[in-house]
């Protein structure tokens, strides 16, 4: 046949350059040219150290008690100790408030830490904001944050996404796309993998320093609450490194007490009208570990009258339809999964694969060892997962997907960004994803998601009519 109608090719042309449709959900058609991320050079100027003798540098916040009234501060000093005290004031007061805190420090193989400083500022008024100035008494510096409003059920917060991010041209691109999102974060929940500094010789701990400076224009402003990954164990007995997590530990808090957890990389926290449950990947979590009686005593004690959004976040995605990290979830997956389903989790961030894709709501917990019932089915019950893991790090894009797409599988593209979780009320939330080839506004994947407690109606996106 000699001719063809021009509908047709019409019609052809718009189905191949749109999104590939496949037995599930969609694979963007955005094909990424892979090239290699670089890290930004040591003398890039987001690594620079700031002027003065002893200046605080790689400062940093995160939640400090349960309910979001507490923060706590961290900073590093490279020349002497210097103070710990962080002097604190509400944007309206003259007074000024003085908590001491204390510091550490640690050797890892040749390399000598700083001194580590952390502080938490406790008994803060809801919904305020407080200026704060640490490096007291040497060279001063001065940030602010903002307090989030008291928990309630429809109080309305926006959290940011991140994941994977490290200190390459890209992470830098992805944190300023998350700084200039007109829908503005709030607090980062971030999934792990923060610095990448085992990717480099003996575990180069100034890769951590540095990764310390570079965020600081975002960590010291709004809270980071911290997931680790497999990137902050740190295990090299090769070289007589044989604690897990030491610089991680050292350089970062969490505030695990809090919520009766006995180590730092399981905890939860509310915040506004969410609960946000962080697990850990590379802890133990078989039955009669800490983590998983931790968890067990943890889901029931949820309210969700005080706060609906119920909101996982852990490092190792347990639906992952890329071929990079296949299945390395699946372990915590069936320990933890139907505990999910009964309690109607909301959403699950996780990162680990670089690239970006979001499920339905679906669940695989009917199997046992004599059923064979071991297929994801659609699950309203079920939370949605989301691979966040696009930060942009020096390991480069995740670009090789299992084919077909997996039926619940609703979105999965290969390119680095962030997202947002904008919390309107105890029924609806707007989540984005934002790549960054984009303009700031530019939404990639976006959809409203229902609360699974207040509002359990079908938010799928994904038509399942073939
Ligand atoms: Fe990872």
């Amino acid at each position: 046949m000699g001719f063809v109608s021009s509908g047709f090719v019409v019609a052809v042309v718009v189905l191949l350059s749109s999104s590939v449709l496949c037995n599930g959900g969609i694979t963007s058609s955005f094909v990424r040219k892979v090239e290699k991320t670089i890290d930004m050079p040591f003398h890039s100027d987001v690594f620079s150290v700031p002027p003065g003798y002893n200046a605080p540098q790689q400062v940093h916040i995160t939640q400090g008690d349960h309910e979001g009234k507490a923060m706590i501060v961290s900073w590093v000093t490279m020349e002497e100790p210097g103070s710990s005290t962080v002097s604190y004031w509400s944007e309206n007061s003259k007074h000024k408030n003085k908590a001491m805190g204390n510091f550490n420090t640690y050797k890892y193989y040749n390399y000598t830490s700083g001194y580590i400083h952390h502080c938490t500022l406790r008994n803060l008024k809801f919904d305020t904001k407080y200026f704060y100035e640490v490096g007291i008494g040497q060279t001063p510096r001065t940030f602010w944050f903002v307090t989030p409003p008291a928990v309630g059920p429809d109080v309305p917060y926006t959290f940011g996404l991140i994941g994977d991010l490290g200190q390459t041209y890209d992470s830098n691109s992805t944190l300023t796309h998350y700084e200039h999102n007109p829908i503005v974060g709030k607090a980062v929940l971030y999934v792990g993998d923060l610095s990448y500094a085992d990717n480099h010789p003996n575990h180069d701990n100034v890769k951590w320093d540095t990764w310390g400076r570079f965020v600081e224009r975002s960590t010291a402003y709004q809270p980071w609450i911290w997931t680790t990954g497999n990137h902050e164990i740190d295990y090299a007995p090769e070289i007589g490194e044989s604690v897990p997590f030491k610089p991680f530990t050292h350089r970062y808090r969490t505030p695990h007490k809090a919520s009766n957890s006995s180590d730092p990389f399981w905890y939860s926290i509310k915040r506004a009208s969410a609960y946000v449950i962080v697990l850990s990947s590379y802890s133990a979590y078989g039955m009669y570990t800490p983590q998983y009686q931790w968890l067990y005593e943890e889901l029931p004690k949820v309210n969700r009258s005080e706060t609906p959004w119920l909101i996982v976040l852990v490092h190792s995605p347990w639906y992952n339809s890329y071929k990079y990290h296949y299945m390395e979830g699946e372990s915590m997956r069936v320990m933890y999964e139907p505990w999910f389903v009964q309690y109607k989790v909301d959403i699950v961030f996780a990162g680990h694969v670089h690239a970006y894709e979001r499920s339905e709501r679906v669940s695989n917990i009917a199997y046992n060892i004599v059923n064979g019932i071991c297929r994801p089915v659609s699950d309203q019950s079920a939370p949605v997962y989301i691979t966040i893991g696009d930060g942009g790090n020096i390991e480069g894009l995740a670009t090789i997907m299992t084919e077909p797409q997996p039926e619940y599988s609703a979105f999965r593209e290969a390119s680095f960004g962030h997202a947002v979780l904008d919390i309107k009320n105890r029924t609806h939330a707007y989540y984005a994803w934002h790549r960054n080839q984009d303009g700031d506004s530019v939404k990639g994947d976006a959809l409203w998601i229902f609360n699974r407690y207040w509002h359990q109606i079908d938010d799928s996106t994904t038509s399942r009519s073939g």
